[in-house]
């Protein structure tokens, strides 16, 4: 009853929430679409059909938007106190770590990672991310200003700035990190007393489904959040060019981030876009290679290469090239592949079919243009959409592989001899300028080149370390604005200034 088709079971909670109705949740209420439309949902293990999900359109994208407009109008969160609202944002990550072990199943035979290492990371960081930004509410603080008005002089004043919130948030969403992404889109809405449509991913709409339960469980008012399912082309676009939607935040690529911007035109909608990377990884000489091995194989391993931070250029300095290579080769033929509920698979399979098809192409493209594959460079199995993890060497600047976000397990290692101004304009040759990595033991170098590398977020001897204090987001082409921090707040936010006469 509870085992999937891999062989390996889940929990009945999980067996009895699959079993449905899986439904959109729009003004509090759970349903299809109006079409009747709906959406497979697979198991990218082994292709074994989940259930199905409505296939939202535009009048249900417009239902939920109505929804939460009333609920912003008139519903019963935007005037509740702060501190309130800040328990029930905490309540949400409370809840998310109460049913991390059937939310990290549920992630795992959607997207594909590892459960372990979904209820090791993903969803305890969503938690994090909710109870950070609940903080948030009680300290959303104007300012009192004296202005001058010099056309009035001698009138005395009474000024102060407010900082209300936006109003409807579209927020649309991947794949990769499903229920991790929600949360970083979801949380500081919810805190600055925004409501909010969410369109999820069409390949993994189901932790954000479970999510939508548990919200309402933790308090969250009908009509707050609105949880659309459907594909981008559809009820994506219909929530970025909606006219009665105040703002539309996305992470997603850099080629559907840019139809977002032309679809927010018509109402000018706030926009804020986390887009793709290809971040540059650096290894110098002096580099802890215990350390810097392993964590230049997580940089691009990790969630198979699906991230958008992926380190997926990496630099080695000439004289450990050879044994960075060799370490790097032993940790990624190591890696044990294999479903997601296997608690000995590392690395489970891409997300879709789609994505297998692409990650291959790159490779494909790549090795025709003269690059090798040391190790990996192929699918593994015929069931399923695993693809081995890949070192390329022999790439040069102008092979596609090197330059375009690949989102799979594949690394381009090149080499380089000095960290000087030559090797920063290499690391930033790019479009993109979302993070990079530096390993090193020389202080003065790890501070130039962070200061140097033109991105979003530079590790030094880690990678990829999330925290919701940290603001994230990209330089040039991987997008506007930026996630979590303080930063995050400006685009929940509208400021008003009011001034009050005094008289002279
Ligand atoms: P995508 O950008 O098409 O999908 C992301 C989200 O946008 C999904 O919810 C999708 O339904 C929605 N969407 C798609 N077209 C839309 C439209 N016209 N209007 C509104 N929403 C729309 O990404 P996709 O096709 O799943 O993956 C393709 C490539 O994009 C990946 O190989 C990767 O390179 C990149 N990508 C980057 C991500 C990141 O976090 N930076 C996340 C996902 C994909
Ligand atoms: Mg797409």
């Amino acid at each position: 009853m509870n085992k999937m088709m891999s062989g390996f079971e889940v929990q009945p909670a999980v067996t009895s929430f699959l079993k449905g109705p899986l439904r959109m949740l729009i003004g509090g209420e759970w349903v299809d679409a109006q079409s009747g439309e709906t959406i497979d949902v697979f198991d990218p293990a082994t292709g074994e059909r989940l259930g199905a999900v409505p296939s939202a359109g535009e009048a249900d994208v417009d239902k939920a938007v109505r929804a939460a407009r009333t609920a912003f109008e008139s519903g019963p969160w935007r005037s509740m106190q702060p501190a309130e609202r800040g328990r029930i944002v905490w309540r949400i990550g409370e809840l998310l770590l109460e049913n991390a072990a059937e939310l990290a199943e549920i992630e795992s035979i959607d997207n594909g990672k590892p459960a372990a290492i979904a209820q090791a990371a993903d969803i305890p960081i969503a938690a994090d991310v909710f109870q950070y930004h609940a903080g948030w509410a009680t300290k959303l603080y104007g300012r009192s200003v004296e202005p001058s008005v010099s056309y009035m002089p001698g009138m005395r004043w009474h000024a102060y700035t407010r900082r209300e919130p936006v109003g409807v948030c579209g927020q649309i969403i991947p794949w990769n990190f499903p229920l991790l992404m929600a949360a970083f889109k979801l949380a500081p809405a919810l805190a600055t007393g925004n409501v909010v449509v969410l369109k999820v991913a069409e390949d993994t709409p189901l932790s954000a489904i479970r999510m939508g339960q548990l919200m309402q469980e933790a308090g969250v008012p009908d009509g707050v959040v609105n949880i659309i399912t459907g594909y981008g082309e559809t009820a994506g676009a219909a929530v970025a060019g909606h006219p009665d939607v105040d703002k539309v935040a996305f992470t997603g690529s850099t080629e559907v981030g840019k139809l977002i911007v032309n679809a927010a035109k018509g109402n000018l909608k706030n926009v804020s876009l986390e887009l793709g990377g290809k971040s540059p990884n650096i290894i110098l000489n002096d580099a802890d290679l215990e350390k810097a091995i392993p964590g230049a194989a997580e940089a691009i391993f990790f969630n198979h290469g699906q991230c958008c931070t992926a380190g997926s250029r990496l630099f080695v300095q000439s004289d450990i090239y050879d044994k960075v290579m060799e370490g790097l080769t032993d940790y990624a033929k190591s890696i044990k592949l294999g479903p997601g509920l296997d608690p000995d698979t590392a690395m489970g399979p891409l997300v879709s079919a789609k994505q297998l098809e692409r990650v291959q192409g790159y490779v494909e493209n790549g090795k025709k243009a003269g690059a090798q594959a040391i190790t990996g460079g192929q699918r593994v199995g015929d069931k399923g959409h695993f693809f081995a993890p890949t070192l390329m060497a022999d790439v040069d600047d102008k092979m596609e592989v090197y330059r375009e976000e690949i989102f799979g397990p594949v690394v381009c290692v090149t080499r380089f001899d000095e960290a000087d101004a030559q090797l920063l304009a290499r690391a930033n040759d790019s479009i993109y300028g979302l993070a990079a990595g530096v390993w090193t033991r020389d202080l003065e170098k790890a501070h130039r080149l962070a200061a140097g590398l033109r991105a979003g977020t530079v590790w030094v001897n880690t990678y990829n370390a999330f925290d919701p204090s940290l603001p994230f987001g990209g330089f040039k082409q991987s997008g506007w604005g930026r996630e979590n921090g303080d930063e995050v707040l400006e685009h929940y936010l509208e400021p008003k200034a009011v001034a009050i006469a005094l008289g002279e």
